[in-house]
């Protein structure tokens, strides 16, 4: 039987897999943790620092569960403030989980890579699945470590653990803590809001990006694959929209004509500039039929209404 845990289960993606999982699994076999509390769910929860090994594992034991959706790690941004801690979060948190893993056979691992495992050395113009991974985050550098990691994992112990270098994820449920991209979900509270949004990018900065929904629709496809037909595992590109903050005002405006965008780039500007504007993901096409369904005026226009009522 099919027992999930998922960790981090309270950020922005976690809430939109967990809704997905309970459709797809029942509310009774998806069980959510995350260090935060604050929170309204009919899944049964735990609170859970991903460092606590000895909980970890009683809540493997206990739940019997089969299935990890690791998402608890810090972010880009907030990493840069606090290096060592996102070291520490992301590494020894992914270890933890890791080796529970074999320790209690579980039968499969989701654990989400980035677009932050790029930096030097690479065509900024639809960035290769195989490419130098030369980071210049402390995030970056936890997320080629983990991309390694669980690649040596498969090899040595056979964990089934699979991963996808994230884009900038749009959604309008919960926001997004400490990255880069964030920018491209504030924009739309502060455009309905205020009809005004100071940018912390430069208007000319273009990255990958994704809606909420072809993100859920990217995990949950690559997690139903057969092992067989992939040769990557924890390390797919997956694109769908590339855009700069000047594109997206642009479209916003078409809902919102009075929106105005000014530019205030901080320390995030030159992690951006490290990252690809585009990425190619071939090989998740082939290997797990991996394709978008939302462009740049949907994704808009999706945003757009469903902040309408909630801000
Ligand atoms: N959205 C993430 C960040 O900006 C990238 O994985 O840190």
């Amino acid at each position: 039987m099919t027992k999930i845990l998922i960790t981090g289960a309270l950020g922005q993606i976690g809430t939109a897999l967990t809704t997905a999982l309970n459709n797809k699994y029942g509310v009774q076999n998806v069980i959510i943790s995350d260090i935060k509390e604050d929170f309204k769910s009919d899944n049964k929860y735990y609170k859970l620092n991903i460092l606590d090994k000895t909980e970890l594992e009683r809540i493997i034991i206990e739940e019997k569960i089969t299935i990890i959706y690791h998402l608890a790690a810090l972010l880009s941004a907030t990493g840069e403030k606090n290096p060592i801690l996102c070291w520490d979060i992301n590494m020894n948190g992914t270890l933890n989980i890791l080796d529970l893993s074999v320790k209690h056979k579980l039968f499969r691992i989701f654990m989400p890579s980035s677009i932050a495992v790029w930096g030097q050395g690479i065509n900024r113009d639809n960035t290769e699945q195989d490419s130098v991974l030369k980071p210049t985050t402390m995030y970056g550098v936890t997320k080629v470590a983990g991309e390694v990691l669980a690649n040596y994992y498969f090899d040595k112990y056979q964990l089934d653990i699979r991963g996808i270098r994230y884009p900038g994820i749009i959604s309008s449920e919960t926001l997004p803590g400490g990255g880069t991209t964030d920018y491209a979900v504030e924009i739309f509270y502060e455009a309905l809001k205020h009809k005004k949004y100071e940018c912390f990018l430069s208007e000319d900065t273009m990255l990958p990006m994704m809606y909420m929904e072809d993100c859920i629709k990217a995990t949950l496809d690559l997690m139903d694959a057969p092992v067989e037909n992939l040769v990557h595992h924890a390390d797919f590109n997956v694109a769908a929209i590339s855009f700069t903050p000047k594109t997206l005002a642009e479209e916003i405006k078409k809902h919102i004509p009075e929106f105005e965008i000014t530019y205030n780039p901080d320390y995030r500007q030159k992690i951006a500039d490290s990252w690809p504007k585009s990425i190619d993901d071939s090989s998740a096409r082939k290997e797990w039929n991996w394709n978008h369904s939302y462009d740049l005026a949907k994704l808009t226009a999706t945003m757009i209404n469903n902040l309408k009522n909630k801000v």
